[in-house]
């Protein structure tokens, strides 16, 4: 990968679902916080010209001694989150410098990506613009007509599970944010933003290990997931 590239990674959320008194990035996972754990999986890939953090600015003395701690070497930049997900992203977005080519946004609550995930999303941006990392829906997915009662059976070889990374060439992401926000469109993720913005999304696989740690049964996985050497 010869393109400037930079890692935003969004770790502002305050665990809701998880129950956390605290920022889910910062929370305990088998002796490290979570976020430590995601930011190895960069740490030794070498691929990124610089990082920057999307944090909950209440929690950033407590985000800057985790990084002295754990990464004293890295050139992190820690931005103020927003609200939402996407204003986290959109304030990362503005805090890039001038000269990156190719972004990859990496959620702090999947501490088990793959580099192999992470090479292909990055080489899939630079080739198509814009890319996310997925994996084919195993479930039958339902569409429920919002009584709870079955309204639509998509065809489930269509329907994947969106994950990060999600990569892109700077210009397009910047476009979609900049159509979403005038439109007032809130989205899970930038690659949904991406295609409703008229640009095309390459799809690249991922794997199961690569979920997101939201409820505390996910939390409960992540700790088997260590302690089994699973990833
Ligand atoms: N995130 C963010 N800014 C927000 C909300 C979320 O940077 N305003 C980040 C989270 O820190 C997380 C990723 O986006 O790494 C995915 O969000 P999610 O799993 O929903 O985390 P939380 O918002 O913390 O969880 P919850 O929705 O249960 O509160
Ligand atoms: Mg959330």
């Amino acid at each position: 990968m010869s393109h400037r590239l930079q890692l935003l990674i969004p770790a502002a959320g305050m665990g809701t679902r998880l129950g956390a008194d605290r920022p889910k990035a910062l929370i305990d996972l088998a002796g490290v916080p979570l976020l430590v754990r995601t930011l190895r999986r960069f740490a030794d890939l070498d691929l990124a010209d610089g990082c920057i953090i999307m944090i909950a600015p209440q929690a950033r003395a407590e985000f800057e001694g985790v990084l002295r701690a754990h990464f004293p070497a890295m050139r992190a930049q820690l931005v103020d989150g927003g609200k939402e997900r996407q204003d986290s992203v959109r304030n990362g977005l503005a805090a890039l410098d001038p000269a990156t080519e190719i972004v990859l946004i990496h959620d702090a609550a999947r501490p088990f990506v793959s580099a192999d995930s992470i090479r292909a999303s990055a080489d899939a941006a630079a080739e198509f613009g814009a890319a996310t990392v997925a994996i084919p829906s195993i479930d039958t997915i339902l569409v429920s007509d919002g009584d709870a009662f079955l309204a639509d059976t998509p065809d489930r070889k269509t329907l994947w599970a969106c994950q990060t990374p999600q990569t892109f060439r700077v210009e397009v992401l910047r476009y979609a944010h900049e159509i979403a926000l005038r439109e007032h469109f809130t989205g899970t993720d930038d690659a949904s933003l991406v295609q409703r913005a008229g640009g095309k999304v390459k799809l690249v696989m991922g794997s199961p290990l690569n979920f997101k740690v939201t409820t505390p049964q996910d939390l409960a996985l992540a700790r088997c997931v260590i302690e089994g050497g699973l990833a």
